[in-house]
């Protein structure tokens, strides 16, 4: 949308004198997001600013989509320098109780931080936040998880970040880089002590491309490295219409098995079906999956790449193969309560069946990540992995996004962007 576009629309809302529904472009329609003309005139006027200051492209700044919840103020209060450059954060205000609500969450403004950077330090505008399932376990009390977020504290997961100010000199201004970023525009960083990696984007990666590179690992070390997977053998990936597992689908085809997905819905399992070339997909909020599993795998499932567990993983179980092999890479049907995902209903499967079941952490497996990398480049290329993003708008809008993706509201990596990185 070009500036003029935009401040007729803000001029519009002005006029009415009245809250406006979002005619944006790109901006959700839904009644539940509006566009204030208060609001539409400082962000246009800040990010007109930011424009200049960053080298970004002001055409295809986001503006304005407000969520209208209680976490986030409808009617931005007068900013008392609103030629400063300020810096929107969301906290986790509390932890949450059983399921994620907005209520967990906390909006706060405050000026940029830090922009006298020591020698080594870098501000960096954060511009993509990935909303993984992983990252509802760091809520949780430390204990929980080995990432625990603090309370008051910005939410935490990967994103894709733009050098705006550097004070290092392997880090331009202009570089791009992809960090465990906090969800606040800016942040100070200090990559050579940074205990997280800040990695710098060769020139020909866009950002988002790197962001899916790293489920795109996740999904080819728990297949071929944990599931090992023989060309001819059945495997079966739940949440598969998800970021990790439609990868999965697509690199058990490559390598020749049968595959079978679990998802939740007609339309995703005509994604895992369609899209991402499994054999059949099994609805599991409509069908019995052990029951369908039994039908479509007559000699039993060699390979179970599990995301979710609890239920899945118990129909999966009734229908495992001798010398069957599960990889465990998520437990996501636990994430979202205060109680873990329930394990093996009946042991003796495991004994039986000579099942060996291996967890794993990607990391584990970084050493090979170039090896990784290489695989799934060419894949592309060759048209025969693909991935998919569903990319919602607005810093705004990352609470809700976040909370949808534990009601499958997600159809591929949910990513929310909140400014376009400057990528020539
Ligand atoms: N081990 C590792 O190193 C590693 C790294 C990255 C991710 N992971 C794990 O991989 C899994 C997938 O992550 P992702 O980022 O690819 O996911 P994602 O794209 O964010 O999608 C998550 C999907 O999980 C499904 N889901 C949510 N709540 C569920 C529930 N209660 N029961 C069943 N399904 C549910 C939903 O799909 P439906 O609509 O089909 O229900 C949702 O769309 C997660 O368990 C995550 O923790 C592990």
């Amino acid at each position: 949308m070009t500036r003029l576009r935009f401040l007729a629309l803000a001029q519009a809302g002005l006029v009415f004198g009245h809250r406006y529904l979002s005619l944006v472009p790109g901006c959700p329609k839904s009644p539940n997001f509006i566009v204030t003309p208060t609001f539409a005139l400082t962000e246009l006027r800040t990010n007109l600013r930011l424009a200049s200051i960053e080298h970004c492209n002001a055409k295809q700044l986001t503006l304005g989509a407000v969520p209208h919840n209680p976490g986030y103020p409808s009617w931005r209060p007068q900013r008392k320098h609103p030629h400063m450059l300020h810096n929107r954060q969301w906290l986790l205000k509390s932890r949450p109780q059983g399921a994620l609500t907005l209520d967990n969450f906390e909006f706060r403004e405050q000026g940029i931080p830090e922009t006298d950077l020591k020698p080594g330090q870098i501000l960096v505008r954060n511009l993509l936040f990935t909303c993984a399932a992983t990252m509802r376990t760091w809520m949780n009390a430390p204990g929980h998880s080995n990432r625990s977020i603090d309370l008051d504290t910005p939410i935490r997961g990967t994103g894709g970040s733009q050098v705006v100010k550097s004070n290092h000199p392997r880090f331009p201004v202009g570089t791009r880089v992809m960090i465990l970023s906090l969800w606040e525009d800016y942040s100070v960083l200090e990559p050579d002590t940074s205990p997280t990696p800040v990695l710098a984007q060769p020139p020909e990666v866009k950002l988002i491309e790197a962001m899916r590179n790293l489920n795109s690992c996740t999904a080819y070390f728990g297949l071929l490295r944990v599931g090992q997977p023989k060309a001819g053998e059945t495997v079966v990936v739940s949440a598969a219409a998800s970021s990790v597992g439609s990868m999965v689908v697509q690199i058990a085809k490559i390598t020749g098995c049968r595959v079978i997905g679990i998802a939740g819905g007609r339309d995703k399992c005509d994604l895992v079906v369609k899209e991402f070339g499994a054999d059949a997909a099994i609805d599991y909020k409509h069908q019995n999956v052990s029951t369908r599993l039994t039908e479509l795998c007559p000699k039993g499932v060699d390979v179970f790449f599990d995301n979710v567990g609890g239920d899945i993983l118990n129909a999966v179980m009734d229908n495992i193969a001798v010398k069957g092999r599960v990889a465990v890479c998520g437990q996501v049907a636990g994430y979202d309560s205060d109680t873990p995902a329930p394990g093996l209903r009946d042991m003796m499967k495991v004994i039986y069946r000579s099942v060996t079941i291996r967890g794993f952490a990607m990391n584990e497996f970084m050493q090979d990540a170039d090896t990784a990398r290489a695989d799934i480049k060419r894949w592309v290329a060759e048209g025969r992995l693909k991935h998919r993003e569903d990319i919602r708008i607005g810093f705004e809008n990352l609470p809700h996004a976040f909370i949808g993706l534990f009601k499958g509201e997600n159809m591929g990596t949910l990513i929310v962007k909140s400014a376009e990185p400057d990528e020539g």
